[in-house]
Parts: structure tokens; C-alpha cells; sequence
């Protein structure tokens, strides 16, 4: 336990918690977790070392002693810089399947806890508010349509000069969700006590705004 205020923001793939995360934490002067880039970079260093995706102990064990940093806005895996490397799809994939083995879980849990500093941190992934960081003051889900989210991600995708094809990104999402939310561990489902924001029709700010009333009407509680 620990009297640094943690806000976490839950939710599946493209339900704009990342860019709703690192605006509340701007807005605040707080620190700011992405947990998904973790496992994204444990999945990018069992590909890098030839470790299958299934072979727990061993992505474990890489998991455990990630050489990973982020300074200066870049995501550094050792001394390479790895911030577009690891948001390639197939990529996300690999975390997803990494992410469903519980050693490797386990592997990241005192890592992510080490974000928490003060004057606070603002952590966003699918198990912030209800394993993570399960005191924390205000624990928001967001989420979004399968057709929403994928609308979102295929904008990226083309806005990034890259090619895709938006009824396999809905197909994507919805089995990127699917095995998320059917995980025995630490499986994606809201906090009981998270306050519920469906982004399908909100734009960042209004999501922003929200997630920044929530905590300040959790203050002092
Ligand atoms: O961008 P997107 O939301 O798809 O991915 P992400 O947040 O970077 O997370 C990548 C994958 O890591 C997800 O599909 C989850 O399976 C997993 N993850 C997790 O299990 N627990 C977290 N706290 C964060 C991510």
C-alpha cells in the first residue's frame, strides 16, 4: 500500500486508453505507465532471441530481466531503439499471446509497481485497477464498438503511409478481445469499482475531461 495516488484506465485494443492515459498524466503532472508496451516488448525480445511464444519459463525469464527503458519519448530495448518495432501488429499479437502465460505475468508485476512515484501515476493496460494496482484512488474501463475501435486503428495504419484492411481489423479485434477476456489470469474484465466510459461515440478530450472528473471526485475518499 502507498499513500502516491494511482489512476488506471483499462480497456481492450484501440479504445484510445493509451492517448486518454498520457493526456490525464500531462494534465496532472503525473507519471505515466503503458503496461501493454512491456509485453509488447517481452513478445519482440522472444522473437528477437528465437524463443516460441508458448515456452513460458523461457519468455518468463526474458520477461524478468527485460533490458528495456523509456527516455525521451522512444522505447529502447538494450541500446536499440524499438518505439515503432514493437507497435507492428504482428507484434501486438505476440504480446497478446505472450501476456495470456502466468509466469510472465508474474515476471512484470514488481516492474510495473515500480512506476509508482510520486506525485502520482496514471497506469493504463487490461489489469491496471484490478490486479496491478487494486488500491488504486480512481480505476475508469474504457472501451468502445469492435467496429469503432478498428475504424480508429485503420486510420492510424493508413495515416502511418501503411496498408490495411478494415474487416480484418474488425475480425483482429474481436479475437485480440476474445482470448484477452477468456484468460484464467488477470483476464481483461472492468474492476468492480471502475467507472464504465464507452468512447464509441467520444472524442479524446470529452474522454479526457471525463476520466479527470472522475478523479477528482475520488479525492479524499
Ligand atoms: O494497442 P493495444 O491496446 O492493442 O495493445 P497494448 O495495450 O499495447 O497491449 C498489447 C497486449 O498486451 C494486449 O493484447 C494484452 O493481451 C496484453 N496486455 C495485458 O495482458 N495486460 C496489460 N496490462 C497490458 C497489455
Amino acid at each position: 500500500m502507498s499513500d502516491i495516488p494511482v489512476i488506471t484506465i483499462d480497456g481492450p485494443s484501440a479504445s484510445g486508453k493509451g492517448t486518454v492515459a498520457e493526456r490525464v498524466a500531462r494534465a496532472l503532472g503525473f507519471h505515466f505507465l503503458d503496461s501493454g508496451a512491456l509485453y509488447r516488448l517481452t513478445a519482440l525480445s522472444a522473437m528477437k532471441h528465437g524463443v516460441a511464444l508458448d515456452d513460458e519459463a523461457r519468455v518468463a525469464a526474458l520477461a524478468a530481466s527485460l533490458p528495456a527503458s523509456f527516455r525521451d519519448g522512444a522505447v529502447w530495448l538494450a541500446d536499440e531503439d524499438v518505439t515503432d518495432a514493437i507497435r507492428a501488429e504482428a507484434v501486438g499479437e505476440g504480446a497478446s499471446q505472450v501476456a495470456a502465460l502466468p509466469a510472465v505475468r508474474a515476471a512484470l508485476l514488481d516492474r510495473q509497481r515500480a512506476y509508482r512515484e510520486a506525485p502520482g501515476l496514471v497506469a493504463d493496460g487490461r489489469d491496471m485497477g484490478t490486479v496491478v494496482f487494486a488500491d488504486a484512488v480512481a480505476k475508469v474501463f474504457l472501451t468502445a464498438s469492435a467496429e469503432a475501435r478498428a475504424e480508429r486503428r485503420y486510420k492510424q495504419l493508413i495515416g502511418k503511409g501503411n496498408s490495411a484492411s478494415l474487416s480484418a481489423l474488425v475480425a483482429d479485434m474481436q479475437a485480440r478481445d476474445a482470448r484477452d477476456t477468456a484468460r484464467a489470469v488477470a483476464p481483461l474484465k472492468p474492476a468492480a469499482d471502475a467507472l464504465l466510459l464507452d468512447t464509441t461515440l467520444m472524442d479524446i478530450e470529452s474522454a479526457v475531461e471525463a476520466v479527470l472528473a472522475h478523479y477528482r471526485s475520488q479525492q479524499g475518499n
